[in-house]
């Protein structure tokens, strides 16, 4: 885009003022943004299934939660990986306070994700009422949260984005 025409639209003067574009993607398309469907996808399946076990008390349901939980950890792990390189690498990224907010919220997301599972391993029935059904929910907050602030980073500050001047 030439610089008159980032000049002419005040939106994209600020998006581009600083680089935000990815660095970890397949073509521009940002690798974080890919990956993170599955870890909150999967937070929200363990909730599902810690339920159905407290309602049906079939351990089918707590057996899928440790297999939710544990693909929701590891799937979260490699998002936070993409995520952390983009934060630490990407100027216009590290530079928003924004940027460390979801970052702080993912942390946090993935510490109760990770207690989830590991609290699982050894006995994944009798782990599941209360203790494992409140991490689920609590998890589920924070997925709302860290899912919300990084949506911010995408729809206010426009970080990925590929600015296109054309109609
Ligand atoms: C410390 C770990 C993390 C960091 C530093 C981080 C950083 C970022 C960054 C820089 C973006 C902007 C898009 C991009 O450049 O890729 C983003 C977007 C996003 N992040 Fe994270 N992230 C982290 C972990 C997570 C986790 C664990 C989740 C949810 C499970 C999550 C959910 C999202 C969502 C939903 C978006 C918006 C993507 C879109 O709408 O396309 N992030 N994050």
């Amino acid at each position: 885009m030439s610089d008159a025409a980032i000049k002419d639209n005040p939106v994209v003067e600020e998006v581009t003022k600083h680089d935000v574009s990815s660095v970890v993607a397949v073509a521009g398309h940002p690798i974080h943004a890919m990956l993170v469907a599955f870890p909150i996808a999967l937070v929200l399946s363990t909730l599902g299934a810690d339920v159905f076990f407290w309602w049906t008390g079939d351990p089918f349901w707590a057996r899928a939660a440790l297999w939710s939980s544990g693909f929701a950890f590891w799937l979260g792990v490699l998002a936070s990986i993409a995520g952390t390189t983009e934060l630490l690498l990407v100027k216009g990224i590290r530079r928003r306070a924004a940027s460390w907010t979801h970052a702080i919220a993912a942390m946090m997301l993935m510490s109760i994700a990770g207690t989830n599972w590991g609290l699982r391993i050894d006995n994944h029935v009798e782990v599941v009422l209360p203790l494992g059904l409140f991490l689920s929910m609590l998890g589920s907050i924070f997925v709302g949260i860290a899912g919300w602030h990084g949506g911010k980073l995408v729809f206010d500050h426009g970080i990925g984005l590929m600015v296109s001047n054309n109609d």
